[in-house]
């Protein structure tokens, strides 16, 4: 099978697609498909460069057992759009940012992550101004979509017992 390099933007690369690109790869590697995700993020702003995630995108992460706090934050880049053949939009600002700067030879699938992944025109909603409750939500969106990905991508999972 086929090696897929997907990535996750947001805004800031500091709450949301830092944990996408966490869940994602800790996902996969529960399934045995290291070998096949290679996964990163980017913020459509470069305010955060270098910054490590929110430390509330850290708390989701690490009560579900998932460690983000290595990551730091970069903005997107043209490469980007050659460098990986699935990009993921977090909310439709993101999006339409994302199609106004794809280079008309850009050979990456743009898409809204919950479109993508629940065929429904939903944003995953920007928490930097919320509660840490809206982390939770941000997260459960996210973990939940990254399990239909991975099924899309490779087929369920089998399980055993
Ligand atoms: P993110 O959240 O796009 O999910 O990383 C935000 C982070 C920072 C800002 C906005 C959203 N900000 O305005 O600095």
């Amino acid at each position: 099978m086929e090696k897929r390099r997907i990535l996750f933007v947001c805004l800031g690369n500091i709450c949301r697609s830092p944990l996408g690109e966490g869940i994602l790869r800790q996902r996969a590697e529960e399934r045995g498909l290291k070998h096949l995700v290679e996964t990163e993020s980017a913020g459509t702003g470069g305010w955060h460069q270098g910054d490590p995630p929110d430390h509330r995108s850290i708390a989701v992460g690490r009560s579900h057992g998932i460690d983000i706090g290595a990551q730091r934050a970069r903005q997107l880049k043209v490469d980007d759009f050659t460098q990986f053949d699935l990009i993921f939009a977090m909310d439709r600002d993101n999006l339409r940012n994302l199609v106004q700067r794809a280079p008309h030879d850009s050979s990456a699938d743009l898409h809204l992550f919950m479109d993508y992944v629940s065929g429904t025109t939903r944003d995953v909603p920007d928490p930097y101004y919320g509660t840490p409750r809206d982390f939770e939500h941000v997260f459960a969106m996210l973990d939940e979509g990254c399990g239909y990905l991975l099924d899309t991508l490779f087929g369920r999972k089998v399980r055993q017992g």
